[in-house]
């Protein structure tokens, strides 16, 4: 198959999916003059300046990061095949048995002792409590739309990420979710695809665009010993480094080498707070399975592809459970992205290039990269602004 015939396959693949919700016809005005579909929206406007002034301080740090975490261990915890109990809503099933979407709300902020102690969500704590506080003080608002709105004006911060669509309207949660619905690193490729096609019919092509969002991550939990280890050289910036270095031979790790979940790196090197790279192994896997291994090298070097595809699948990742014609269509008062990727690298990080690559889709050519200049391995820096110590919103809460 030709590259520009996959490209359109996949993007189309990913759009007759995630079809756009019905324009609510109650249109209305904001105090502060902003048009809307519905005066719902109206009580987002307040909370996004809140979130940004107090949570995020407007930048793609570790709170904006954490809170893109949790709109995907919020949504998934929903079950095709288990039925509506899985997700903690035993009450519901017969109510809504004639409908074809399940009604499914979030959890994780109404249950802030449960669901947190998961194994999967070891580390979510940090963004339920961050959260608490805004829950409480905007009562009209959904947790569950809290939580997608939160991940959505958090990722506008990000450099290079697309805007996220937002409806408004899931109701509150009545139970937590059942253990065992969040995929672990430690999973294998089978089991991770199986997870999301149970959980809300994702296709191979959508779980890898739902990765993109690693390309502004970092891992607090994956080995105890560090805080804020990176998962590309990049992740202040939502662009496609992710996609590259995850096929670059691995050589090391960051910090302790027996950690559950994580493989070896290309960029390992620490220096103070500047943490070394640090690999999952389910990134790894994906990235050279077979089944999604030509989708991951598809989106190399291919920013505007991976942007787009990404806001289709967490269009549809943001309502699971829901029937979209039951919400309200809230998109325009997500902050609009600051601004377009500027890129960090031509390519390769230092030290690297084609001859470090392992690719296993041998259908795709491989774009020509150049390399950063430098003769010594990328130090990824700390912070945002390129600091070593940088300030981390963690309001107190009861989640651990
Ligand atoms: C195969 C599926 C996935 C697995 C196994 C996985 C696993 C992980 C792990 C282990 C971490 C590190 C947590 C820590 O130690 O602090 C992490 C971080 C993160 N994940 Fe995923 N993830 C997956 C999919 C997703 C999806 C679909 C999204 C969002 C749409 C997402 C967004 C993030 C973000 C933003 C972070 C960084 C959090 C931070 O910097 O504090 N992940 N993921």
């Amino acid at each position: 198959m030709a590259f520009a015939t996959l490209l359109v396959f996949v993007a189309l693949a990913a759009y007759v999916r995630a079809a756009p919700a019905a324009a609510d016809p109650d249109i209305a005005i904001c105090s502060d003059g902003t048009i809307v579909t519905s005066s719902v929206c109206c009580a987002f406007i307040p909370l996004a300046k809140d979130l940004q002034d107090n949570l995020f301080q407007n930048e793609c740090g570790e709170d904006a990061h954490e809170s893109l975490r949790l709109t995907f261990h919020d949504a998934i915890a929903i079950s095709q095949s288990l039925g509506p109990t899985a997700s903690g809503n035993s009450f519901i099933s017969s109510v809504n048995a004639h409908e074809d979407f399940l009604v499914v709300e979030a959890h994780m902020l109404l249950f802030p002792l449960v669901e947190p102690e998961f194994a999967a969500n070891n580390g979510i704590d940090d963004s339920v409590n961050n959260l608490l506080p805004f829950l409480a003080k905007y009562p009209a608002i959904s947790a569950g739309d809290l939580v997608q709105f939160a991940g959505a004006v958090g990722l506008s911060n990000c450099p290079g990420a697309p805007p996220l669509e937002f409806l408004a309207g899931r109701p509150n949660a009545v139970a937590p979710a059942i253990e065992g619905l969040i995929p672990e690193p430690q999973d294998d490729v089978t089991s991770i695809l199986a997870r999301f096609a149970d959980a809300g019919g994702f296709s191979p092509f959508e779980v890898v665009s739902l990765l993109a969002s690693h390309s502004v991550a970092r891992a607090d939990d994956v080995d105890p010993t560090l805080e804020a280890a990176p998962f590309d050289s990049t992740p202040f910036t939502f662009d496609t480094q992710i996609f590259l270095e995850v096929l670059l031979a691995g050589k090391g790790y960051p910090g302790t080498s027996d950690n559950v979940g994580e493989v070896e790196s290309p960029l390992p090197l620490t220096s103070g707070n500047d943490t070394g790279q640090l690999r999952l192994q389910s990134d790894f896997a994906i990235a050279r399975d077979l089944r999604t291994s030509c989708f991951w090298q598809a989106f190399v070097d291919e920013q505007d592809l991976m942007a787009v595809s990404f806001q289709l699948a967490m269009a549809k990742l943001a309502v699971l459970g829901h029937n979209p014609d039951d919400l309200v269509d809230c998109s325009n008062v997500v902050p609009a992205p600051s601004c377009t990727v500027q890129r960090r690298r031509e390519g390769f990080p230092a030290t690297k290039s084609a001859k470090d690559l392992e690719l296993t889709c041998l259908i795709l050519p491989f774009p020509s990269l150049t390399t950063d200049p430098g003769a010594t391995e990328t130090l990824i820096p700390h912070c945002p602004d390129g600091s070593q110590d940088c300030t981390e919103i963690d309001f107190p809460g009861p989640a651990t």
